[in-house]
């Protein structure tokens, strides 16, 4: 017997059953937030890919409604499958959706548009496809039939719509751009594409999917705007997903005359690979908005399973919990933070004593609350720096490689300090979040961690990948390291510094039905770490589709 419940998160996003991906075409629009995503409402997993687009409301992005499928597999331009693609709120405020089907003839990728029936239906229930989809037809120079994902559409300076889709031509990862006057007519920007990948060696043509392409604020500025906001020296990122792996970016300068974009950091290449991560872990597919309300760039991100899938539970995938997202001060890096709302959900606050210290090989529990739906805010004065082991170097490209090597339970110089989550009474099942400071050259590299490999003792089927990143921080100067991490009974989401360094992780603890789950502050470094701030908040369990929680 299935059971609905198991495993299920308490306030991220998760239809009530079967499967879901990536996050569509979310927006807000007269008061509403709007969430679509890719769904089977035929089971728990992606099928034959005759994918609907689930749809939720929400007037504060914690609690959801689902109000019905948006876009079903019922026409030929999409019989096979509506697959991803995004919305655009058109002037005088008609909603509009730009997706990609799977058509009749050969499941040929082609892009096709649907307006809202109703725009003054606050829900925006109903959704009508034009007979004249698909609107852009797949071009002949497009190979593997890999044309998909359509960004959500801005204006240029000329009045023009534009979107970019991802497509592989001639064998190459490419966003090409189209423009049209009346978002029912789309053509070819005849200049180069806006992104080529640099080819892979071995690795097959680079195929992109859902790409993301925003205006940011002035670098430091927390305020977003709007996708159409082109103007003098306003900076744009760049987001791309490398084929079902990981999410990068790249901040640079789009222009709209030419619809081409030059890269702040050319030196990374064309290979999406080596730009930025968008998060360390285990996310994918993501796609932001602006939000109007409260003038800030929102970022959704589908969040896979990692145990292979939802037979048993009727249910798969998850979407992380919305973060808010702007541009650093270096202009380069981008900060996400959970967004505020998150703090309607508080209850109880336990923590620990200001510059409470954790000795050399222990631990303080931080107890009080139903810690397996938490928020917990942490920050951990780095201790003597001479104790630092040296790094070798041989790790600087591989900061996972050295978290899969020196994990949460070696001991080591300074650090292993950080938290542990999601831990059984006997401490056999644990997450680990973690940070480790190693010496190199004249000076030091903060590496943090996500430490998977006993958070379950049900070692079937449950994939234990390693997730590591180099903090960009002067820990010498600075002497202290930031850590927030939200826990959701099978989801940890972590933003070191501050946000600017995120990894979410998947995992799947035996004992959660049963007993209490535990948290902790863990050093098993040299020397004794202080803590200066230690916040935990109980979360209470959201409305999210009238779904169930363990
Ligand atoms: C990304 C993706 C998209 C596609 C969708 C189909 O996860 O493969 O490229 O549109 O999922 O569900």
């Amino acid at each position: 017997a299935q059971n609905l419940n198991h495993g299920r998160t308490a306030y991220h996003f998760q239809p009530a059953r079967c499967w879901q991906n990536d996050p569509n075409g979310p927006m807000y629009h007269n008061g509403m937030y709007h969430f679509f995503y890719q769904y089977n409402p035929r089971g728990p997993t992606w099928g034959d890919g005759k994918l609907s687009w689930g749809h939720s409301v929400s007037g504060d992005l914690v609690n959801w409604a689902d109000v019905g499928n948006a876009l079903d597999p019922t026409s030929p331009f999409d019989v096979n499958g509506c697959w991803s693609g995004s919305a655009t709120v058109l002037p005088g405020g008609r909603p509009a959706i730009l997706y990609t089907g799977m058509d009749d003839a050969d499941k040929a990728q082609v892009q096709n548009v649907a307006f809202a029936k109703n725009p003054s239906d606050p829900l925006l229930r109903e959704w009508e496809k034009p007979s004249c989809n698909p609107v852009i037809p797949m071009p002949e120079d497009v190979t593997g039939n890999n044309f998909r994902d359509p960004t959500e559409a801005w204006r240029g300076r000329d009045g023009l719509w534009r979107v970019a889709v991802a497509a592989e031509v001639a064998g190459v990862g490419s966003l090409l751009v189209y423009r049209s006057a009346d978002f029912l007519h789309w053509e070819r920007n005849p200049g180069p594409p806006l992104h080529v990948a640099s080819s892979r060696d071995g690795d097959g043509p680079a195929v992109l999917e859902c790409p993301d392409l925003f205006p940011m604020a002035a670098p430091g500025a927390m305020e977003g705007l709007d996708v159409s906001a082109s103007r003098a020296g306003v900076l744009h990122v760049l987001k791309l997903s490398d084929f079902a792996k990981e999410d990068h970016y790249m901040v640079g300068r789009y222009d709209d005359e030419e619809d081409t974009f030059a890269p702040a950091e050319p030196e990374r290449g064309g290979d999406c690979a080596n730009w930025r991560r968008l998060d360390h872990g285990h996310l994918y597919a993501s796609k932001s908005f602006y939000d109007a309300r409260k003038k800030r760039r929102v970022l959704w991100a589908w969040v896979d399973e990692t145990d292979g899938g939802g037979e048993g539970r009727g249910w798969a995938g998850i979407q992380a919990f919305p973060r808010a997202m702007w541009l650093d001060t270096d202009g380069k890096r981008l900060v996400q933070w959970p967004v505020e709302e998150i703090e309607t959900l508080r209850r109880k606050r336990v923590g620990l004593q200001w510059a409470t210290e954790v000795e050399a090989g222990g631990r303080k529990e931080i107890a009080g609350i139903v810690s397996s739906q938490a928020d917990v805010q942490a920050v951990f004065e780095v201790p003597n720096l001479e104790d630092a082991e040296t790094l070798d170097p041989k790790w600087l490209q591989d900061p996972k490689g050295l978290c899969a090597e020196k994990g949460a339970s070696l001991p080591g110089g300074v650090g292993p300090f950080g938290l542990l989550v999601m831990a059984s009474g006997d401490l056999k099942e644990h997450t680990a979040i973690f940070f480790r400071v190693f010496k190199h050259l004249d000076t030091y590299k903060v590496l943090m961690c996500t430490d998977l490999t006993k958070s379950s003792t049900k070692a079937e089927g449950i994939k234990i990948p390693f997730y590591g990143a180099f903090l960009d921080v002067e820990v010498d100067k600075d002497r202290s390291l930031s850590l927030r991490t939200l826990i959701d009974h099978t989801v940890v989401e972590s933003f070191g510094d501050r946000g600017r360094t995120c990894m979410t992780a998947r995992m799947y603890p035996e004992h959660p039905a049963t007993s209490r789950s535990r948290l902790y502050a863990f050093n098993y470094g040299a020397g004794a770490v202080k803590v200066s701030k230690l916040e935990a908040w109980e979360l209470a369990t959201a409305a999210v589709n009238g779904g169930g929680v363990i």
